[in-house]
């Protein structure tokens, strides 16, 4: 049975990592090793297999000579396989690697039919394999991308754990829309194929789950406004949902946001926590994550390392939304949409403003507050609300944030005036009349930020499961 085989091998010799494997410490010793076979490659007297086992990116070579019997019974360890082997590990005489093993005994788990295995060694598209996305981070490319984006979380926690902020867990399933632009998916236990309607045809939410309308949230923003509010400083770090209808290279209808928010600090403080928050995470990937990197940069020539060297040491180009129409009123370039002000930055002015004016991160302030959410302070010209945008190279708003407005009285002004129920926020105005303060706080995209560093166009291959319209597919 291959089952006690296994057990038996393990019992003999403990299981090493591959990224454990290849260092001069085990040379001449017997080891065990698991993994998915990469490529196989037969000749006449020897068996290679190179295997990889997800502890690195690395993998490592396996060699079967045809003295061994195990040579004869390969036929169904092909692409694609699991396996577990015992052997020694020698340095190896052929080039690109250092080490491989000589086998003595293997275990296939499971086979991989060769005709049918998705993954050949010629390469595909990432198109092709998006559609194969439980497969796809077997590859070097999304091996590389999925393990920078745990890089990114853990120096996410990081930065903030360092700084005295508290991790808050701000709910999924809300009944505020923190942006106010209705663009969420509802939350229902109701059976659909029988609901009750109100007399004016709407749907009858108070036979729901919780007696109202409910959604998956767009923002943790305005719950972790009242944990600042006792906590000092807080962050969140979890999914947000928008059922924004933008089939696009930088949408994801499921998506990870970071939303650090301060009591005490206004648009400034902020400014200076994203810029410092951003050049940290580009300082800690280049440490943690340079050789994945590098092979994105290989690859796809888009990435320069350089350029996030080059951020985690510089300080960012401030220009106002005022300065910036101006900029994009006096370019040569044709753009799609034209400039005006009081017009929301589109992507197109957005990549002109970073790759060809600052050539480099630019923070934008204080837009119209038309353009902006409720939430923003209104500032004195009571034209601009004190909001800040960071943009970058090729995929544009990575951070949007601002300073709270703290006043209830122009809070409330504001909220009527663009239609948000007063009523249903009476908690989020509860914090502007007891003990009320100046308080502001930003949202990055993960997937934004991980398009930026990978080097990806599109913002479905900086994450495993990526949902969009009409695509849910794994
Ligand atoms: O600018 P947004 O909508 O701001 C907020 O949600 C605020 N409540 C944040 C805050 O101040 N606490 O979103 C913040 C960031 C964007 O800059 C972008 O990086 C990302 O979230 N984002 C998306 N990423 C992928 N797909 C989408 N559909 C996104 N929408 C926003
Ligand atoms: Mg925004």
């Amino acid at each position: 049975m291959k089952e006690n085989r296994a057990i038996n091998l393990e019992v003999i010799v403990k299981r090493l990592l591959v990224k454990d494997v290849i260092s001069d410490e085990y040379i001449g010793k017997e080891i065990l090793v698991c993994g998915w076979v990469k490529t196989k490659r037969v000749s006449k007297d020897i068996v290679f297999l190179i295997i990889n086992d997800g502890s690195t990116q690395d993998t490592l070579q396996l060699i079967i000579f045809s003295n061994n019997s195990v040579f004869h019974n390969l036929d169904h360890c092909n692409t694609g396989a699991s396996i577990m082997a015992k052997g020694i590990l020698k340095e190896s005489p052929g080039k690109g690697q250092k080490f491989e093993m000589e086998v003595s005994e293997i275990v296939v788990f499971g086979d991989a039919d060769p005709e049918k295995y998705p993954l050949q060694k010629k390469g595909h598209t990432l198109e092709f394999l998006r559609e194969i996305g439980h497969l796809r981070s077997r590859t070097n490319t999304f091996s590389a991308i999925f393990r920078l984006r745990n890089v990114v979380s853990m120096a996410i926690h990081e930065f903030f754990q360092e700084r005295g902020f508290i991790w808050v867990h701000t709910p999924i399933i809300t009944s505020n829309d923190c942006e106010g632009a209705g663009e969420m998916f509802t939350v229902t236990s109701l059976d659909l194929s029988i609901l009750s309607m109100n007399q004016d045809s709407t749907i009858d939410f108070s036979q729901d789950f919780f007696g109202r309308q409910a959604f998956l949230t767009v923002s943790g923003q305005l719950e972790a406004e009242f944990l600042a509010m006792s906590f000092g400083k807080v962050y969140t770090f979890g999914p947000a949902f928008r059922a924004e209808n933008s089939n696009t290279s930088r949408h994801l209808s499921e998506f990870w946001m970071v939303e650090p928010e301060m009591a005490f600090a206004d648009l400034r403080d902020d400014i200076k926590l994203a810029e410092d928050f951003l050049r940290f995470l580009c300082k800690v990937i280049i440490e943690k994550g340079e050789k994945e990197l590098l092979f994105l940069e290989n690859k796809y020539k888009r990435i320069v390392i350089e350029e996030l060297g080059r951020i985690s040491e510089t300080n960012f180009t401030h220009i106002s939304y005022a300065e910036a129409i101006k900029e994009l009123e006096k370019s040569k370039e044709v753009f799609e949409f034209p400039i005006k002000w009081g017009m929301d930055l589109q992507s197109e002015h957005e990549r002109y403003l970073t790759e060809k004016i600052a050539k480099g991160p630019v923070i934008i302030t204080d837009f119209p507050k038309e353009i902006k959410a409720f939430y923003m302070r209104l500032n004195d010209d009571e034209k601009t609300v004190a909001a800040m945008d960071v943009l970058v190279p090729r995929v544009g708003e990575i951070i949007g944030g601002s300073q709270r407005e703290e006043r209830l009285n122009v809070l409330e002004k504001r909220m009527i005036e663009m239609g948000i129920s007063t009523e249903s926020l009476q908690w989020y105005l509860d914090l502007r009349r007891f003990g009320t303060a100046p308080h502001a706080g930003f949202g990055m995209g993960l997937e934004r930020f991980l398009q930026y560093i990978t080097g990806m166009i599109n913002i479905r291959d900086v994450i495993p499961c990526p949902r969009a319209p009409k695509n849910i597919g794994f």
